[in-house]
């Protein structure tokens, strides 16, 4: 199993769940986001823009499948330097796609987004709501996903997009976690001021139409996603053509019901400014839908949001700086 990408956040935790399972993997990261002392598995450093890296990869290894984690994921960024986004997502996606498919490798699971919904049209959003991203991240990845199809459709690649919605929470054993730099994730944020590495965290609007306000969203942990990548990888290696579907919990959380839950959590009273929206957010995205139950079998465990605030905190007093750069 080749999994690109697997240094980095939900990438590093589906490699361990993977060598749990017994399944030998292959890490391929270029190490710009990732962080090598989050994977104790066999690691090439190379990057998806170079063809000739990648060609050895797959005629040493010879992988049956692929797990695609490898992208840049910041909205705002890819606002700023969509070129970026259309390089780094979208042309080394297509890189890694026909290094496959020069080694006869069929199966891949891709890290999608719920971004690629754009503004939903109603709430739950399930899998068959109209793609329209807003955001050049959000299109790349939409990109990202024809490209499987046609591929699917003309070369017989079976695939698997999982379109995430927000990934968080940390390894129950507080082994592993999330580290960006920057961080602009919510809950991480959030955290630093209960660690004292920041003063307060600011709510971006406060007159959304929901129910406190503030944006809503729906948390699904870290473990549960890696669970239905190995899930997908086992229904493609079944023979199934094409598995899309949502990942998330059904259940949204303002931004202040998850700033109750981390002043709960931390006992920390974690200060809280609100000042204006962030532009491209969506007031509420809740995963609907069953899909994911019905074709992988998956249902979140420890997706509480309780649970993904205390797992987040554990991680974050165990590495008060993340993971060495
Ligand atoms: N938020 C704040 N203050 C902060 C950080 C975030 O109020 O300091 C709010 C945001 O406005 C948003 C919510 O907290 O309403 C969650 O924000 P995150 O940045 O943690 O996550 P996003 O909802 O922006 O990101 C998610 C997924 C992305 C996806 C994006 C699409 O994690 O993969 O939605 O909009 F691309």
């Amino acid at each position: 199993m080749l999994v690109a990408g697997g240094a980095g956040y939900i990438g590093s935790h589906t490699v361990r769940l993977l060598q749990e399972h017994a399944v030998p993997v292959v890490v391929l990261d270029n190490f710009s986001t990732g962080h090598r002392a989050a994977v104790r598995a066999p690691c090439v450093e190379a990057d998806l823009a170079d063809s000739e890296p990648l060609r050895l990869v797959f005629r040493e290894h010879r992988p049956k499948a692929v797990i695609h984690f490898a992208a840049k994921c910041y909205v705002g960024e890819s606002v700023v330097e969509p070129a970026k986004y259309y390089r780094e997502n979208v042309v080394h996606s297509w890189n890694l796609l026909e290094a496959m498919r020069a080694a006869d490798c069929e199966q891949i699971v891709f890290s999608s987004t719920c971004a690629t919904y754009g503004v939903p049209r109603e709430i739950p959003i399930e899998e068959g709501h109209p793609q329209a991203p807003i955001s050049p991240y959000g299109r790349t990845k939409l990109a990202i996903e024809y490209m499987l199809e046609d591929y699917s459709r003309a070369y017989g690649l079976r695939f698997s997009a999982l379109r995430y919605f927000n990934a968080a929470g940390a390894a129950s054993d507080a082994s592993l976690g999330e580290h960006h730099e920057p961080e602009t994730h919510l809950i991480p944020l959030m955290l630093r001021v209960a660690s004292g590495r920041s003063e307060e965290i600011l709510i971006f609007g406060d007159d959304y139409e929901t129910r406190d306000g503030t944006c809503v969203r729906d948390y699904i942990h870290v473990e549960d996603l890696a669970d239905a990548h190995l899930r997908a990888l086992r229904l493609l290696e079944a023979g199934r053509q094409q598995v899309v579907c949502n990942l998330g919990t059904g259940r949204g959380y303002s931004v202040r019901e998850v700033l109750d839950v981390a002043r709960r959590v931390t006992g920390h009273p974690i200060p809280a400014r609100v000042v204006a929206r962030r532009e491209g957010d969506p007031a509420e995205l809740v995963s609907g839908g069953r899909r994911a139950t019905e074709l992988l079998g998956w249902t979140p465990r420890r997706s509480e949001l309780e649970q993904i605030v205390r797992d987040a905190w554990n991680f974050q007093c165990a590495h008060p700086d993340g993971f060495p750069t």
